[in-house]
């Protein structure tokens, strides 16, 4: 965002890519493989399928409906189209859940920085599986390294965000995330073809229905929100740039299916090389971190250089999958900073960069030499990523239902859908009822479910 005008994407196929580049990040790769694994495979996924397609899209739809609309960042947007009600809180809400993500979410993005230097430096190489799971063990629980990297990452984020991100986010998701695809494509061959993949395959597909309880329904629907970047307004500020051509509902389907497809893909690669390596699929957060880089030594041990290839733009595309969603994160509360307080960009931004230092740099340490301090049994880390993703994300994005299905004008929702009645949209009523009804009672029961009031 410019100072003192709204611009806008520059092409419809531009807004459903710098969406889909908030959307696709650590999330698929990294969060949603651990998710999958710790809820037991392949019922977790069915149910996740289900949250995207009952929560997921009405509420994307909803956020991209506040956006476009009130052409104002989620941090005023409720302000705008609720004047002088307490919905403005809702909007603050978002920022706050999307700064406390941007915290721990840069930690692990920093772990890609290290895992590209290791590439890089032909770390892999010959490296046992046990010594993988060491290496990663050492590097999180190491004091200064990871601190490093946070903060690497974090001035880039910075630095991109003080320049003004249209160009930038634009022009590098259109060239990134097909890249990004196909080299995930690549990488689903390689990793199905490892021995005993097929368990991993098996793991994935066939569902035990008898590892379902509440905990797989929060977590699903908290991935959900997550992985489509839900919640916390970061898609209804893009949308605020989004051009009055651009479609609303196909672009939240586009958005759906790349998010998904990513992610699915994600669990292709990483269980089918973690079964063939002996590694629990449970590992948790370093899932990624020890079963890849065996992934590539296996399936190209043969061929060195092309091991080396791979693990290299492997992790560099991590990275920017992650800096595209980081972007996004930051925008959120940079342009809070600047529209509520009328700082400037530039300070707006050194603050929430400042503040996300300081939240990660507890996180990372939480996960070594602060592990023994924990609240409610979790670390500081942990607590994070269980606050926002499995409750605030949910509760936000239950309160956007009740905002756009039942208090803003229905013929707003309509003429935003339509582009002014241009154009025709068949799934108007299945929308009202899903985020009317549907969205909201399933998101309230998932939280009764939780707190074991059903
Ligand atoms: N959706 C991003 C991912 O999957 C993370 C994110 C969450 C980004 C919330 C913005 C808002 O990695």
């Amino acid at each position: 965002m410019q100072k003192g005008e709204r611009v806008n994407f520059g092409s419809k196929v531009g807004a459903i890519l710098a969406a889909a580049g908030s959307a696709v990040g650590l999330g698929n790769i990294w969060r949603f493989p651990y998710e999958t694994g710790n809820h037991g495979g392949a019922a977790f996924i069915l149910i996740y399928l289900a949250c995207v397609l009952m929560l997921g899209m009405p509420i994307m739809i909803a956020e991209f409906t506040v956006g476009r609309h009130s052409k104002a960042s989620t941090g005023r947007a409720y302000k705008v189209l609720a004047a002088g009600t307490h919905w403005k809180w809702l909007g603050y809400w978002g920022v706050l859940a999307g700064f406390l993500i941007l915290g721990y979410y840069s930690v692990v993005a920093g772990w890609t920085l290290e895992y590209i230097i290791e590439a890089v430096t032909s770390g892999f190489a010959n490296k046992t599986p046990e010594e993988f799971v060491e290496a990663f063990r050492s590097f999180s629980q190491n004091p200064v390294r990871p601190l490093v990297w946070l903060v690497v990452f974090l001035l880039a984020t910075h630095f991109i965000i003080v320049k003004g991100v249209k160009d930038g986010i634009e022009k590098s998701s259109k060239v990134l995330m097909p890249i990004l695809f196909v080299l995930i494509l690549v990488l689903v061959g390689c990793s199905l073809s490892l021995p005993n993949a097929e368990k991993g395959l098996e793991f994935l597909l066939k569902p035990d229905f008898s590892k379902v309880d509440s905990d797989v329904f929060l977590g699903a629907m908290g991935q959900a929100f997550f992985s489509l970047s839900l919640g916390m307004g970061c898609l209804s500020t893009y949308a605020s740039y989004f051009g009055k051509e651009t479609r609303l509902g196909h672009t939240a389907f586009s958005v759906g299916v790349i998010d998904t497809f990513v992610a699915v893909l994600a669990g292709l690669i990483i269980f089918p090389a973690a079964f063939s390596v002996g590694i629990q699929p449970d590992a948790g957060p370093s899932l990624i971190f020890i079963t890849l880089p065996n992934v590539f030594q296996q399936a190209f041990g043969g061929v060195p250089a092309l091991a080396y290839v791979f693990s290299v733009m492997f992790y560099v595309l991590l990275a920017l999958a992650a800096l595209t969603s980081t972007i996004s994160l930051h925008e959120v509360s940079t342009a809070f900073l600047h529209e509520e307080f009328g700082l400037t960009r530039g300070r707006s931004a050194r603050l929430v960069t400042s503040g996300c230092i300081a939240i990660g740099v507890v996180s990372s340490l939480s996960l070594g030499s602060m592990q023994e301090y924990t609240l409610f049994g979790k670390g500081f880390f942990d607590l994070l990523d269980f606050v926002t993703a499995k409750i605030m994300l949910p509760l936000s994005g239950l309160l956007v239902c009740i905002f756009v299905g039942w208090y803003l004008k229905r013929s707003v929702s309509y003429a935003e859908l339509t582009n002014g009645g241009k154009q025709k949209v068949g799934f108007l009523g299945l929308y009202m009822f899903l985020l009317r009804y549907v969205a909201p009672i399933a998101i309230a029961l998932i939280f009764i479910n939780e707190l074991g009031l059903i």
